[in-house]
């Protein structure tokens, strides 16, 4: 089948490679040229283990190209993804639809024929709906342009993986006279035939889900970080009651890591978003409580500051070093990053702080160009009078406290993520300190 996809940013560049993996003749679009020649090269702009090899072998299949030519891809195909931004919008909780309506601007004027744009972008309630009528007034005399909706639910890291054998696959259409499940049902015959969940929906239903979804795993995060704050001060384990809770399968242990918190492109905008939409559809209560889930989340970051100040008596000049800046582990992405937060505000507080990760130096450095970016876990732990560890990867996990400690100052260790192995920290002569838990 061929297809476009419109927006190669972390969604788009991934969905073309995988659609491409999948068998079928893609072509991806984007404004930016230098997006485009670098995937053109085969060189991926991010971080994302499994998908440069994806990229490169079906670049050398050919069936798969980019460009930034709209005329190219009203040409190439009749099915379009779009998969461009919905960043949250300058001084609102809203999200910025501009990029989204767009690409209908662009693309649907040049199109001939019967076409179906499928929407993966996560977009407020409603917005397919507006896209419809836009497309309608746009499309030339004689060609018919149907939207639906088919909300993306990858996870950085698992991108290559949640997009060829996703968990499950939705679709929102408008109604009865809808093409696009059968297209749909094509486009993902092999995932489909792995008895892959198909939900059909309307489109708000199919908007909705990926909002619901993802303001259900922050409230899960932040629920667990708000019973964390009662264990600290009670003097109670917070991972021991994860686990415990976690074995009731109704609950599940699952995004019940409690520590720094949830950051990220999506989390954060995507629960402002929905909040912000709720209100402008008239359910101005439903989702308040969605302002807590926000505010616990963030305290967590105020706390490891606190408690960076509590055990060194004071922050000014104290050599401190954070390991971590990417939001989470196996992404180079720093964007609401907790660990880049914590190393920032430590920073704005008189420490000397020193950051490493292994693979978000440079866009960290980007946002924060005036942190200290060590060249590697050794030259970041030397000299150090307290680490924090505040993003789990797996380097820092298995790091050796007999190793890392001969390299410290002082050997204290806030666990940011509740992750190392305390009886083996603590014998290697550590002075450690955790979230939720008193050690
Ligand atoms: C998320 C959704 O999982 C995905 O389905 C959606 O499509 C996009 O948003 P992602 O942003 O890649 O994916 O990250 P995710 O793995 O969900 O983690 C989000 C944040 O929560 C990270 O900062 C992570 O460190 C934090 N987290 C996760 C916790 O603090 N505790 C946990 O137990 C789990």
């Amino acid at each position: 089948m061929r297809m476009t996809v419109i927006g190669t940013g972390y969604l788009g560049a991934t969905h073309a490679a995988c659609m491409a993996e999948l068998g079928h003749e893609v072509l991806g679009v984007d404004v930016d040229q230098r997006k485009i020649d670098s995937l053109q090269k085969g060189e991926v702009p991010f971080y994302e283990p499994g998908l440069p090899e994806v990229l490169e072998r079906n670049l050398e299949a050919g069936r798969l190209a980019f460009t930034t030519d709209y005329q190219e891809a009203a040409d190439f195909a009749n099915v379009h993804f779009i998969g461009v931004g919905t960043p949250q919008q300058r001084g609102s909780y809203a999200a910025d639809t501009r990029y989204v309506e767009a690409v209908i601007e662009d693309l649907v004027p040049k199109l001939k024929g019967e076409h179906l744009i499928l929407g993966k972008s996560t977009v407020p309630v409603g917005t397919a709906a507006a896209l419809q009528q836009k497309a309608d007034e746009l499309a030339p005399e004689g060609t018919s342009v149907e939207i639906a909706w088919n909300p993306e639910f990858l996870r950085e890291g698992y991108a290559v993986k949640d997009t060829i054998t996703p968990d499950r696959i939705v679709l929102g259409v408008r109604g009865e006279d809808s093409a696009a499940e059968a297209v749909a049902r094509e486009v993902y015959a092999t995932p489909l035939s792995n008895d892959t969940p198909f939900i059909v929906t309307d489109l708000q239903t199919a908007e909705l889900v990926k909002v619901s979804a993802n303001a259900f795993l922050a409230t899960k995060i932040s629920f667990i970080n708000a019973v964390s704050e009662v264990c600290e001060i009670v003097g109670a384990d917070v991972t021991q009651l994860a686990d415990a809770i976690g074995h009731d399968d109704r609950i599940g242990r699952k995004f019940l890591g409690a520590g720094l918190g949830f950051g990220g492109g999506c989390l954060p905008k995507d629960i402002r978003a929905f909040m912000a939409r709720a209100g402008e559809v008239g359910a101005d209560q439903a989702l308040t409580f969605l302002r807590e889930v926000d505010a616990i989340n963030m305290r967590r970051r105020q706390r490891v500051i606190d408690l960076s100040r509590e055990v060194l008596g004071s922050l000014i000049g104290k050599r401190v070093t954070v390991l971590g800046a990417a939001f989470k582990p196996n992404s180079d992405d720093v964007r609401d990053s907790p660990a880049l937060a914590v190393a920032g505000q430590l920073s704005l507080a008189g420490a000397s702080v020193r950051v490493y990760d292994p693979q978000g130096m440079d866009n960290a450095r980007k946002v924060f160009p005036t942190l200290d970016y060590a060249s590697s876990l050794e030259d970041a732990l030397r000299g150090a009078e307290l680490v924090i560890l505040a993003t789990e990867w797996d380097e820092f996990k298995t790091m050796d406290p007999e190793w890392a400690a001969g390299l410290v100052e002082g050997k204290v260790l806030i666990d940011g993520r509740n992750v190392l192995p305390v009886a083996a920290w603590q014998s290697a002569g550590w002075e450690l300190h955790a979230l939720g838990r008193s050690l």
